[in-house]
């Protein structure tokens, strides 16, 4: 039987799946899975990039909420998140960045006890408002966080400028002979 169909069959017996910190062993795992997850999906949060320094930056600042999912000795989910205190406010914000789950591991209950894990560590940080994001058009994560007690959805639009000089000079042009 292959992992991930006896997974299925233990649909209910979670604990095979294993929720643990993260270790620099697991950085090369998880950075391959999350090229799998966010490049051929488009990148989840259009202002951060998944790329090798995304990973360990996280993983080197915020060693204690990064965590992954282990079934039989193999690395199938993770969550990595920070927590961000603000100088005016005595409220203390966690971030979940990133949560993954590998496809043939998905719609198991994975990612769920990955954000159990999550919710319990900033809870014992005095976390008091956890916030999320995802693209607009990602339907699984939206249906996941709702499940998980999200709500309150903002929108944002993302712009962007490229501050290169010549780029600057062609937009300025182009808005001047009314073409952009
Ligand atoms: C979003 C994601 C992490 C969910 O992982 P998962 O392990 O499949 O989620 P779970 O099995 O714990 O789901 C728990 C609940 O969330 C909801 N949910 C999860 N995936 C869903 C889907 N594809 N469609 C509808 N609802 C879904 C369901 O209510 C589900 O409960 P149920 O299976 O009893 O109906 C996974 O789909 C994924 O890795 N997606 C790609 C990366 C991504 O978009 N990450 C989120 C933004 S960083």
């Amino acid at each position: 039987m292959e992992p991930a169909e006896s997974l299925n069959h233990q649909k209910a017996k979670r604990s095979t799946v294993k929720v643990r910190e993260m270790t620099i062993d697991d950085l090369a795992d998880v950075f391959h899975m999350g090229e799998k997850l966010f490049l051929a999906d488009k990148a989840p949060n259009t202002y951060r990039a998944w790329d090798e320094y995304e990973v360990t930056d996280l993983f080197y600042s915020d060693t204690e909420f990064c965590l992954v999912a282990e079934y039989e000795d193999r690395i199938v989910g993770f969550a990595l998140g920070t927590t961000i205190s603000k100088s005016r406010s005595a409220w203390k914000y966690g971030y979940l960045l990133w949560l993954g789950v590998l496809p043939d591991f998905q719609r198991k209950g994975i990612a769920e006890k990955l954000f159990q894990r999550f919710k319990h560590l900033m809870l014992q940080e005095n976390v008091r408002i956890l916030v999320v994001d995802t693209e607009a058009d990602n339907l699984k994560a939206l249906s996941f966080f709702r499940h998980q007690g999200f709500g309150n959805p903002q929108e944002h639009i993302f712009l962007s400028t490229n501050l290169d000089p010549e780029r600057q000079r062609m937009n300025i042009k182009k808005r001047i002979n009314g073409s952009g």
